[in-house]
């Protein structure tokens, strides 16, 4: 039988492609400019699997004009990017890539929290442009971090992550809030307590935002949540953009209303909505909280897992969608060969 045919939508780890090439026929993207939707379909067209990168698009649109598909492997725990109702009614198997970067995130989190309390680029832009000339008192004085009350909005594992480093480095008061409030034995186990939205926003002197996108999540902070916020108060996005209204915060921040922001993602990326580009008092990352040589190798080897499993074993480690594997034992048994007793249950 031919072997599967894959498209790689970005430049990948060289490591990972050559394994995937042992299984697969690669079609590989090299170039730093991502596909173009048309592009993307062309390419696709042909394969039976595609490694998505960098939030490329798997849409209702691609999933029609590339019937051959059979699994989306994401590069990435978000996945935002993929449509998987029509996924699953098509009998695509999607994967993410979860666990792996929980750590390296939060860490990450942390850091941009502590820049944007701590005006860190503010000031270093300061020194780099020969301004350094004098020392007042209150010379790029910014807001605490230990010891104050910290709102986590979305306490999934990377929140949770966040909380551990905020109570056990931090000796922070943290707040939560999520859709699915946790059981009281996890929330004395993380020593974090669950609020309101609103009253997460009044109270929090920092407010982390950690939580999926989606139709529901998208602007979760926006004009009337940034007007409930300290004005002493810093914003921080390591979740997805959209999730916040970039221009209602560009508005806070100009008139300030709040005391800073720090941001890794963005409403249109990779272009930045230019009034935030205006403001000093913000942090601009360009969605690197992911990225340590480490964690990105260990996301792209997860990805290259759940293909090399799909096809070889018709399992995967990581389903978003795992009743397509089940459904497709019943209809396409015979094109796949999955070992049955390896499926999830
Ligand atoms: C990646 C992410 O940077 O995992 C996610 O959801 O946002 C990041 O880790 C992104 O997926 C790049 O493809």
């Amino acid at each position: 039988m031919e072997r599967p045919h894959i498209l790689v939508t970005r430049p990948l780890f060289a490591q990972t492609l050559a394994r995937l090439s042992q299984h697969f026929r690669v079609d590989a993207h090299t170039e730093e400019r991502p596909l173009t939707k048309a592009t993307l379909i062309q390419r696709l067209q042909s394969k039976q699997g595609v490694l998505a990168v960098g939030g490329d698009r798997i849409d209702a649109e691609v999933l029609e004009a590339c019937p051959g598909l059979r699994i989306c492997a994401n590069f990435g725990v978000g996945y935002d990017n993929l449509d998987i109702e029509a996924m699953t009614r098509r009998g695509v198997l999607a994967t993410n890539a979860p666990d792996v970067l929980t750590e390296t995130t939060a860490d990450f989190a942390f850091a941009l929290l502590m820049a944007t309390a701590r005006r860190v680029t503010e000031s270093e832009r300061f020194v780099r442009t020969g301004q350094w000339n004098h020392g007042r008192y209150d010379l790029f004085a910014g807001c605490d971090v230990h010891g104050s009350t910290l709102g986590i909005i979305g306490l999934g594992r990377i929140g949770q992550a966040i909380a551990r480093r905020a109570v056990g480095g931090f000796d922070m008061r943290v707040l939560y809030h999520k859709r699915t409030r946790l059981s009281r034995e996890d929330e004395a186990r993380f020593s974090v307590t669950y609020a309101a939205k609103d009253e997460l926003l009044q109270a929090a002197d920092h407010v982390l935002l950690v939580l999926p996108f989606s139709a529901a999540t998208r602007h979760t902070i926006g004009e009337r949540e940034l007007s409930l916020m300290k004005a002493t108060a810093t914003l921080v996005n390591v979740a997805r953009g959209g999730i916040v209204d970039d221009e209602a915060l560009a508005r806070a921040l100009r008139d300030r209303r709040i005391a800073a922001a720090g941001l890794d993602v963005f409403e249109r990326e990779p272009n930045v909505h230019p009034d935030l580009l205006e403001a000093s008092n913000i942090v601009l990352t360009p969605h690197i909280a992911s990225a340590t040589i480490r964690t990105r190798r260990a996301m792209a080897e997860l990805a290259a897992e759940n293909l090399i499993a799909y096809f070889l074993r018709g399992v995967a480690s990581t389903p978003i969608n795992p009743e397509v594997l089940r459904s497709r034992v019943a209809v396409h048994g015979s094109t796949l060969r999955p070992h049955a007793g390896n499926l999830p249950r």
